[in-house]
């Protein structure tokens, strides 16, 4: 029960809008705060944040609960993980408190140690491995990275992993749940198989997964493990834990699009430079990288591809409120080649010169000068960060020569024209017409858990249509005392913690006549229950159940009165 302290500790310290706030921007609407959620892609706002209850809800995707499991699911974190860090966060000394393991953590932590025994596994091959070795000097890669980034060889043997993880004893589903193998008709073979190994880490130094190149020119050239319990491709940089001290230094990272980009990058001395697994930058990765960065350098291949890709990237990140600066490396280099080619001196030079984003906006945009100072402000509009914009702006206006006055007045005109398609959150009328009653009744019982008892007792939860507000239900029922949002949600589920956090924002009952309420609500079920029985009585021919259920009809319309 001493979770339970840290988690009182924690509540009493940290606010949720302000904690949310680091990750979402959020602005005040009504009682409420509203933003674009985290959990799904939107451009008009659904994802809605109460100070009062210190919960959120998304109207968009139903996604829900607390401080605790925003950060579980934004980060990919167990509760254990989430609450370490928010304590963490807050100053709050973390050796008072122990913690109750869950079945989670535990098949997380299992996932990571069979990586790491991989990882182990691979470095061996490489070592016997001629090919491998001389592929490896081939490609400039010193023995210091091959150590540092834990490189290693998947040989051609067909289950030479699968073979060794499970004389370690591994089991075969956790081996497969971990992406190591796959099932190919007769029985599991290592995913890998020739490839040079990369080992992916997350920025707590976990083993999530891996990429594998082949070492000649077949195809594909490279391969990722699969999405596993603690891998997201969409998520993940490669070399986030190595370059996590060097960014936050510099409060820079330098963000290539390849792993030999990033390996070289990091052998000739840019320590803060990452690659995504060969995706555009997404929103998730930039939350990531926003814990220790604020400022990136992309840097790109100058072809019309290249150019391409750090557009997309550059709107992402003002989004973002980053700060961002655009590399162009000469056609057909990678950093690699051209860092190998030309050495490190060159490239620091190139560096600092990169264009910033509205200097590369305007000087790569295909439109004409009027197009390009449009699609400039319509990226600066989406920063919520005012003074970075306004930075912008200026620029805009110093490079394109256009009156920062007009540029500030067509920016508000664009800021507006959002704000009209964002008009407010539609709120659903809650329930279906089968659950309406019992959402009603959840409803009440969440925004007055004073009528828990009154209500619960004059309900038979197992009469219920819905199996999700049953399970609640039987959940409020287990700690009917001590009843608030709060240790409900630590008890509910996810699909429960959806329901429960959108009847908070949306009870679909008017409070001032909450007691009205509840009474229809529960004559309504009390009838829809009598005229089934009825029904069943009367298919049947039952006279002495029909007498029963008359008396007890009687006896309920008295009740009434
Ligand atoms: P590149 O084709 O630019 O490869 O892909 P590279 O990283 O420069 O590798 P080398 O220099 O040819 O060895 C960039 C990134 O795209 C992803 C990988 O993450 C790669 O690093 N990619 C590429 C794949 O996932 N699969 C592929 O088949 C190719
Ligand atoms: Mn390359």
């Amino acid at each position: 029960m001493k979770t339970d302290r840290l988690l009182d500790e924690i509540k009493s310290k940290v606010d949720i809008v302000e904690f949310i706030s680091d990750y979402v921007p959020l602005k005040k609407s009504g009682q409420n705060y509203k933003g674009l959620c985290p959990f799904h892609s939107e451009k008009t706002p659904s994802f809605m944040v109460s100070q009062s209850k210190q919960i959120f809800h998304c109207f968009g995707c139903g996604a829900g609960g607390d401080l605790i499991s925003f950060l579980m699911k934004h980060d990919n974190l167990t509760f254990g993980e989430a609450i370490r860090y928010i304590a963490k966060k807050a100053g709050i000394n973390l050796k008072d408190f122990k913690f109750d393991k869950n079945n989670t953590s535990e098949k997380r932590e299992k996932l990571i140690q069979a990586n790491e025994e991989a990882i182990k596994f691979y470095s061996r091959n490489l070592a016997d491995s001629e090919t491998a070795k001389t592929y490896l000097k081939k490609r400039g890669i010193a023995e210091e990275s091959i150590l540092s980034f834990r490189i290693g060889y998947a040989n051609d043997e067909r289950d030479g992993l699968f073979r060794h993880m499970k004389k370690m004893g591994y089991s075969d589903s956790l081996i497969k749940d971990a992406g190591l193998i796959v099932a190919d008709g007769r029985g599991y073979r290592d995913l890998f198989r020739k490839r040079i190994i990369f080992p992916i880490y997350n920025l707590q130094n976990d083993a999530i997964a891996f990429g594998g190149r082949v070492t000649d020119d077949s195809l594909p050239k490279y391969i990722n493990s699969p999405e596993t319990g603690v891998f997201k491709k969409s998520e993940s940089l490669f070399a986030i834990s190595l370059s996590k001290e060097a960014i936050r230094k510099k409060g820079l990272a330098i963000i290539v699009e390849g792993y030999l980009d990033a390996i070289i990058c990091h052998q000739y001395g840019f320590k803060n430079t990452v690659a995504p697994l060969g995706t555009a930058l997404t929103p998730m990765h930039l939350r990531r990288l926003k814990l220790v960065a604020r400022k990136v350098i992309l840097i790109f291949d100058a072809d019309e591809a290249g150019i391409a890709a750090a557009r997309r990237s550059l709107s992402t990140l003002a989004e973002l409120d980053f700060r961002s600066k655009v590399m162009l490396l000469p056609r057909g280099e990678d950093p690699d080649s051209f860092l190998r080619k030309h050495g490190n001196k060159t490239f620091k030079k190139m560096l600092a010169e990169a264009m910033s984003m509205v200097e590369f906006l305007l000087k790569t945009s295909k439109g004409d000068k009027i197009d390009n100072v449009r699609e400039t402000l319509g990226i600066i509009s989406a920063m919520q960060d005012l003074i970075i914009a306004d930075e912008m702006l200026n620029e805009l206006s110093d490079r394109s020569k256009i009156n920062e006055a007009v540029l500030r007045e067509e920016l508000k005109k664009i800021k507006k024209n959002l704000k009209l398609s964002s008009h407010a959150i539609e709120m659903k009328p809650v329930g279906t017409q089968i659950n309406r009653e019992e959402c009603i009744l959840l409803s009440a019982i969440i925004s007055f858990p004073e009528k828990a008892d009154d209500v619960l007792s004059r309900l038979v939860i197992e009469d219920l249509t819905d199996a999700n507000i049953r399970s609640i239900l039987r959940k409020i029922e287990a700690v009917k005392d001590n009843l608030n949002i709060s240790t409900l949600l630590e008890k509910a589920d996810e699909k429960e913690r959806a329901l429960i956090t959108e009847l908070s924002f949306n009870p679909g009952f008017d409070p001032e006549h909450v007691e009205k309420n509840i009474n229809d609500c529960l004559n309504i079920l009390r009838q829809r229950k009598f005229e089934e029985k009825r029904k069943i009585a009367e298919e049947y021919g039952d006279i002495s159940l029909l007498d029963s259920l008359l008396k007890e009809k009687r006896r309920l319309i008295k009740k009434e009165r």
